[in-house]
Order: C-alpha cells, then sequence, then structure tokens
C-alpha cells in the first residue's frame, strides 16, 4: 500500500491539466455494449476505476483495446457471449452495476452482482431495479445477484420517476431503454452532465433520446446502434478540487486547462463568493488565492447545485477561512469520515448529523492520517499542503481510483508530494 508524504507551505503555480471525468467515461463505456461495431472512447482517464471496469467488460468476451498514450479505448461489442459482471469486480466498485442495462439492452439479459456497502453509508440500488422493472425487465434474486431478462429478448419499455433523482439509476435506465421495442420515460431524471455526455454520444450513434439535462429524458428505442467514436467530457471534479486548493494555498496562480466550465453548474457561482482572482474562460480557468478566505458555507445537491464529491475539499479549505462556516451533505449524510482526521491536523470541525461545522482559521500543523475514501482523501493531501511541517496521507489507493498522477501533477505546479511504500 502506498502514501503520501508531504511538506506543506508551497503555493501552487503554473498549469495543469485537467484529464477527462472518471464518471463520465464508465457510462461511455458500458454504453458501447449496446452498439453492432466497435467503439472508441476518447479522453479516458488513466485510473484504477476505469482499469477495474475494462476488467469487467472483458469478463464478457467484448474486446478491448486501450490506447494508453493517446487515452482512447477501443470496446469491440461484436464478441459478447457472457452477460455477467461478477461480485469480486462489483464489489471493488459500484458502477460496475451499469452492467445491468447495458447487458440487457445489448442481450436481454443480465446477470450482475449486487454491489455491496460503502466506506460513506448505504448506497442501495432500490431505484435501478424497480426502474429496469417499469422498463418491463422481469428481475429475480439469486445468491447476492440480479438476474434480469428482457421477455422475448427485448424489453419493452416504459415510464419510470426516480425518487430522489439517481445518477447511477438514470444511466442504467437509459442504457436499457436505448434498444428497447418501445419509448421509455425517465422523470426526475438526473440532470448532471455526466447523464448529458452520456445521452449525446449515444445519439451520435443512432439512439434516440430527448431531454438530457433537463428532469424528464425520452428516450425511443433504436433496432440497433452504429459502432463509431464517443468523447469523454473533462472531469468536473478534478477542476472543482484544484480550483479549490489553489483558493486556499497562500500565493497561488493557478490554470488549469483542458476542462469545461460550463459543466461546473452553480459551483463557479459559490466559488466567486470567495473573492479570489477567477478568469473562467471556456476551458481554461485561472484562480489566484486571496489574502484572506472569507467563510461561505455550501449545502450539496443535485446538478447544477454543489456536488457532494466536492463538500470534504470545501470543507478542508472552510479550515482556513476566518469564521464560522457549515457544510451540509444532503445527497450522501454520513459523508464525513474526514472530520477526525482534519482535527487530527489541527482543524476544529465539528459534525453534527449531515452537517459539519468549522471553526476557522486554523494553524494546520503535520501528521499522520488516514484515507477513507476516494473525495476525503484529496482533501486531506490539501489539508497537508496547507500544513506547517510534514504530513502523511496513509492509503492513497483510494486517491489512485479517481484522480490521474495527482501528486505529479501537484507536483509540477509547486507542491512537495513523495509516494511512498507503506
Ligand atoms: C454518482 C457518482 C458519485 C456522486 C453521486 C452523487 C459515479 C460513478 N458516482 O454516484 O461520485 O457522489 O453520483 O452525485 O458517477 N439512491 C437511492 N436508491 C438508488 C440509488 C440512489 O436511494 O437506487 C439515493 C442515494 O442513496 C443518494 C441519492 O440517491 O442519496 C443520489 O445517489 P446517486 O446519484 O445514485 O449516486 P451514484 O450514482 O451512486
Amino acid at each position: 500500500m502506498d502514501k503520501f508524504v508531504i511538506l506543506g507551505g508551497s503555493p501552487l503555480k503554473g498549469t495543469i491539466s485537467v484529464s477527462g471525468s472518471k464518471n463520465a467515461a464508465l457510462p461511455l463505456m458500458a454504453a458501447a455494449l449496446l452498439a453492432d461495431a466497435p467503439v472508441t472512447i476518447t479522453n479516458i482517464p488513466l485510473l484504477k476505476d476505469i482499469f477495474t471496469f475494462n476488467k469487467v467488460i472483458s469478463v464478457t468476451g467484448a474486446g478491448l483495446s486501450f490506447d494508453e498514450d493517446r487515452r482512447e479505448l477501443t470496446i469491440d461489442p461484436t464478441s459478447l457471449t457472457s452477460y455477467e459482471a461478477p461480485y469480486e469486480q462489483v464489489r471493488k466498485m459500484r458502477a460496475s452495476f451499469y452492467m445491468a442495462g447495458a447487458l440487457l439492452g445489448a442481450a436481454g439479459y443480465a446477470r450482475v452482482s449486487l454491489p455491496g456497502g460503502c466506506a460513506w453509508g448505504p448506497r442501495p440500488v432500490n431505484l435501478h431495479l424497480e426502474g429496469l422493472t417499469a422498463l418491463g425487465a422481469e428481475i429475480e434474486m439469486d445468491q447476492g445477484y440480479v438476474i434480469a431478462r428482457a421477455p422475448n429478448g427485448r424489453l419493452p419499455g416504459g415510464t419510470f420517476e426516480l425518487k430522489p433523482s439517481s445518477v447511477g439509476a438514470t444511466v442504467n435506465l437509459v442504457l436499457a431503454a436505448v434498444r428497447a421495442r418501445k419509448t421509455s420515460v425517465i422523470r426526475n431524471a438526473a440532470m448532471e452532465p455526466d447523464v448529458v455526455n452520456l445521452c449525446d454520444n449515444l445519439n451520435r450513434l443512432g439512439a434516440r433520446i430527448e431531454g438530457a439535462g433537463t428532469p424528464v429524458i425520452t428516450v425511443e428505442g433504436v433496432e440497433r446502434l452504429e459502432g463509431g467514436r464517443m468523447d469523454n467530457t473533462p472531469d468536473r471534479i478534478e477542476t472543482g478540487t484544484f480550483m479549490i486548493a489553489a483558493a486556499m494555498l497562500p500565493g497561488s496562480d493557478l490554470t488549469l486547462t483542458h476542462t469545461l466550465r460550463e459543466d461546473l453548474g452553480s459551483f463557479t457561482e459559490t466559488f466567486a463568493r470567495l473573492n479570489t482572482g477567477l478568469d473562467l474562460a471556456e476551458n481554461t480557468i485561472r484562480v489566484r488565492a486571496a489574502d484572506t478566505i472569507p467563510p461561505v458555507s455550501v449545502e450539496t445537491a443535485i446538478y447544477p447545485g454543489f456536488p457532494t464529491d466536492l463538500q470534504a475539499q470545501w470543507a478542508t479549505m472552510m479550515t482556513q477561512a476566518k469564521g464560522l462556516s457549515t457544510i451540509t451533505d444532503h445527497i450522501y449524510p454520513d459523508r464525513f469520515s474526514y472530520v477526525p482526521e482534519l482535527n487530527r491536523l489541527g482543524a476544529d470541525v465539528r459534525r453534527n448529523d449531515n452537517r459539519a461545522t468549522i471553526y476557522g482559521k486554523s494553524h494546520l500543523k503535520g501528521a499522520s492520517v488516514m484515507s477513507t475514501d476516494l473525495r476525503a482523501s484529496v482533501s486531506l493531501v490539501m489539508a497537508g499542503m496547507a500544513a506547517e511541517g510534514e504530513t502523511e496521507v496513509l492509503r492513497v489507493y483510494h486517491l489512485d481510483r479517481g484522480y490521474e498522477a495527482l501528486e505529479k501533477k501537484l507536483n509540477g505546479v509547486g507542491a512537495q508530494i513523495r509516494r511512498e511504500s507503506e
């Protein structure tokens, strides 16, 4: 297992190129299985989760070739022969559950392991299953596996309302509906850019999807999908993470390239309240740290609201703000495992249910801290960069799931982070 050893106190100065989005890439990879010919997906990040999903896909017999230098992944669904996603892979990454919708759509049958629990609380898949049933799937459970069948090989299609709105369930339902016999309607659908990117790319291959980016998505089933090219979108969470890091580290002047401003939703307005220097172009963002950070409280919400995937990073920045702020997570109320770790570094953060109250400004001092999940880990790395002296962040394999070459990117703009084995 690797750890990071971070020497704090350096500003971030220079340019970082943002990688392709993990959360948008995974649906595209599943969607490629619906085509009749090979699909090449561009801008794929080099991440552990991508390699895990490659393994999931290879179990089906589909062909895979990953040109890592060009970040292009080609999936050939014509050799699909097995319709299963085994527990060994699904337990490593919940998004493997996208195989349920993809295999049902592609082959009319799927045997997919139920995902297990998660470090930050229960993450059910009831909506995925109820939604697939509403689209006409016959579902049974067998020894921890979901077995889903389409009557006569193709789903009829149907209408389903998501309560609450869910990114994963929306993706799964779109995948299942694309090649259904008739039209499907998904109400209260997720409006996240990941969903829009999926639908746009599917339409390029011949799907008939309308309403992506609004709460009602209508999918008119088509008999077949062409092969071709899909383009992955830049990682908005990586972008937001680096924006926050630059804002909180005094003296920073950081430019982010290959990003997409419009995917950030209302995050840019919240960020602007920090009064940092902020230049926003369509694909480039420049952030200069302000002399003092004002306390800015946030509440997570579905897109375009403040993303739950950025709340831990925001909390870390707020330890450096002058005054009291709160972070409230309405999407995942238990996502606060970073709080005791931040406090080990000298922060004063108090959690009550789904809210953390942060008393700033704290003088952070290096210590050993433990990563518990992907976004908590990056927030501890950021705290280490703000702390005096040396901080060890243990178990950084969480980071490798979702941040491409994090320490290399940060060291390239002035951070001092060493990767060592624990
Ligand atoms: C995705 C992201 C994750 C992000 C989350 C919220 C991927 C791979 N992961 O996760 O990084 O934090 O969106 O933006 O894209 N829910 C149910 N029943 C279900 C499904 C969800 O009750 O069947 C609830 C969840 O408990 C949660 C809410 O719906 O409270 C939203 O979760 P969802 O959007 O589904 O998150 P994921 O797709 O798992």
